[in-house]
Order: structure tokens, then C-alpha cells, then sequence
């Protein structure tokens, strides 16, 4: 998942955060593998206080991967089996094309709404990270 998300562009965190999630969020997580090689992930966790909701924290796939509905894949695999998941919730940049199309294609598929709040703002972070607007998918069915 580390090297993923260094070849995705994403924000990469330390190797040690990685392993925590592989080992303590496994059930939240998912890894895809094409020809016995990782090509894509999926870094989620249900927040202690919203425990019927799963917050998406990162989802990549290789490029060579892409387009192929792989992310969708693992997006639609995690709710297929935290059945009493009611809330989907990730924050994604405004800019992020193919972020959106993948979590507006989830919804759609799942007969869900998807709705747009503030989020994390630019001013929040303390670097020059863009605002990362928070979607929320409701009302989505089991498929
Ligand atoms: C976002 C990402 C995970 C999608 O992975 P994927 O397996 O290619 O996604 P899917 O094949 O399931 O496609 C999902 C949707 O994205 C669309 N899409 C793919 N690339 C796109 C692009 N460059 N611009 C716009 N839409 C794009 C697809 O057409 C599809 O939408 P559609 O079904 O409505 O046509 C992948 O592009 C990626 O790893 N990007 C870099 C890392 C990143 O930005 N992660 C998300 C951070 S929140």
C-alpha cells in the first residue's frame, strides 16, 4: 500500500502507519491484485463516534490498472460485507476528476445520494494541501 500510494501521487503517510492499518483495519481495507502484484488499495476505517459510518481515507490503483473499475470493485467489496454500514464518507479535492466520477459511480450503482459539505479547508492543513471537500453517500441499497 505504501509503494501504491507513492506511485498514485496520493499523500503518502509512514510505512509503520501502513502496516497498523494492514494488520489492526484490515476488515475496513482492501488490496487488489492483478497477476499476483498489488495494483490497487483502499484505506478505510469506521470513526469511533459514527460507528455505522466507513470513512474512506485513500483509495489508489497503478496506473496500469486504471479504468478498469478496480477501485469500484473494492469500494462496492467493503460494503457488500460491513452490512451495517449506513453512511459512506471520504473527502476528495475539487480538482480530483477521477476520484469523483469513481465515488458518484459507486453511489449510482448502489441506488445512493451523494452529498457534498465543507470538509477539510485549505486553511485547515498546515502545509499548502488543497481543501478536501467531505461527500457522504446515504440510503444506498445492498446490491
Ligand atoms: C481515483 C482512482 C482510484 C480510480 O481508480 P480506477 O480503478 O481507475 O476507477 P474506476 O475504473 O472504478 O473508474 C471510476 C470512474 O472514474 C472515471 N475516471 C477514470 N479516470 C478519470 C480521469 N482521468 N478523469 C475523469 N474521470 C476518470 C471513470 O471513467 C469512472 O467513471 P465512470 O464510470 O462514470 O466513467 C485512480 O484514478 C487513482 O488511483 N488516482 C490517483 C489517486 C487518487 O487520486 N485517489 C483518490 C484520492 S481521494
Amino acid at each position: 500500500m505504501w509503494t501504491l500510494a507513492r506511485e498514485c501521487g496520493l499523500d503518502l503517510n509512514s510505512s509503520y502507519a501502513y502496516l497498523m492499518y494492514a494488520s489492526d483495519f484490515a476488515q475496513t481495507c482492501r488490496l487488489a491484485v492483478l497477476d499476483g502484484e498489488p495494483v490497487g488499495y483502499v484505506l478505510g476505517y469506521r470513526p469511533p463516534e459514527r460507528s455505522s459510518h466507513l470513512f474512506i481515507w485513500q483509495v489508489g490503483v497503478s496506473d496500469r490498472a486504471r479504468g478498469r473499475g478496480v477501485a469500484g470493485r473494492m469500494l462496492h467489496d467493503l460494503l457488500d460485507t460491513l452490512t451495517d454500514v449506513d453512511v459512506l464518507e471520504a473527502t476528495v479535492e475539487e480538482t480530483n476528476a477521477a476520484s469523483r466520477a469513481l465515488f458518484a459511480r459507486v453511489a449510482r450503482e448502489r441506488g445512493g445520494d451523494l452529498a457534498w459539505t465543507r470538509g477539510v479547508t485549505a486553511a485547515d492543513f498546515p502545509d499548502d494541501h488543497p481543501g478536501e471537500p467531505l461527500l457522504e453517500i446515504t440510503g444506498f441499497r445492498a446490491r
